[in-house]
């Protein structure tokens, strides 16, 4: 594979064709912010948070460093006023969605996002996709997937998959950013069986 140099934030990196920007990045250690990445799923480019600018043959723009693809001679930024202002506003239309959202929160404070720019929604999930692609690519289950389109958008678990599949692995749940999915699915498990006396005991002193 032949060698790419490029530079990424002053500093002479030198890549693979094929790597990401966000990839190059992480081998000189600059870190950029991701929310819809996971190391076992290819990237999905949903969240935007990794936006970055590139300038290549005097022309610039903002792109995704977890999709876009080095190229050689390649001039990387991965963090100014600019790139601030639009993580700043895509955090701000996240945490409408997922205010409790530890992960969130940890990144409004680096980029000084206003908490309670927006109103919130009811819907907690912020679609990043990694819960459904994970069901689908890296379990091959298929137990969720989106429903409903635009604000209204959000995951659903499939009742007859999710009953079969998903009381053993629960695999998404940590994936999630915010705290949509586990409650979607208590929410499937409830709807599926109301009086469910086999359900397993749930550990603390109450008398359920
Ligand atoms: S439920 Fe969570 S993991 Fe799934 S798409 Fe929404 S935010 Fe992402
Ligand atoms: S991490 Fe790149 S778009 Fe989400």
């Amino acid at each position: 594979m032949s060698e790419i140099l490029l530079q990424i934030d002053g500093k002479d990196v030198v890549a693979t064709e094929g790597m990401t920007i966000l990839e190059a990045a992480r081998t000189v250690g600059v870190s950029i912010p991701t929310l819809c990445l996971h190391e076992k799923l290819d990237p999905y480019g949903a969240c935007r948070i990794c936006s970055v600018e590139v300038e290549s043959r005097g022309r610039k723009s903002v792109v995704a460093a977890c999709l876009y693809p080095v190229e050689q001679s390649l001039v990387v930024t991965t963090r100014s006023e600019k790139l601030d202002r639009i993580r700043k506003s895509l955090l701000e239309m996240m945490l409408a969605h997922a205010p409790d959202s530890e992960q969130l929160k940890a990144l409004a404070q680096e980029y000084g996002a206003d908490l309670d720019r927006f109103e919130k929604h009811a819907s907690f999930c912020i679609h990043c996709g990694l819960c459904v692609r994970y069901c689908a690519e890296v379990k091959k289950a298929n137990a969720l997937g989106f429903i409903n389109r635009g604000a209204k958008k959000e995951i659903s678990f499939i009742p007859e998959i999710a009953a079969e599949k998903c009381w053993d692995c629960k695999e998404c749940f940590e994936l999630c950013p915010t705290s949509a999915l586990q409650a979607a699915y208590v929410l499937i498990e409830a709807l599926a069986s109301p009086a469910d006396t086999d359900s397993p005991e749930c550990g603390c002193n109450c008398s359920s």
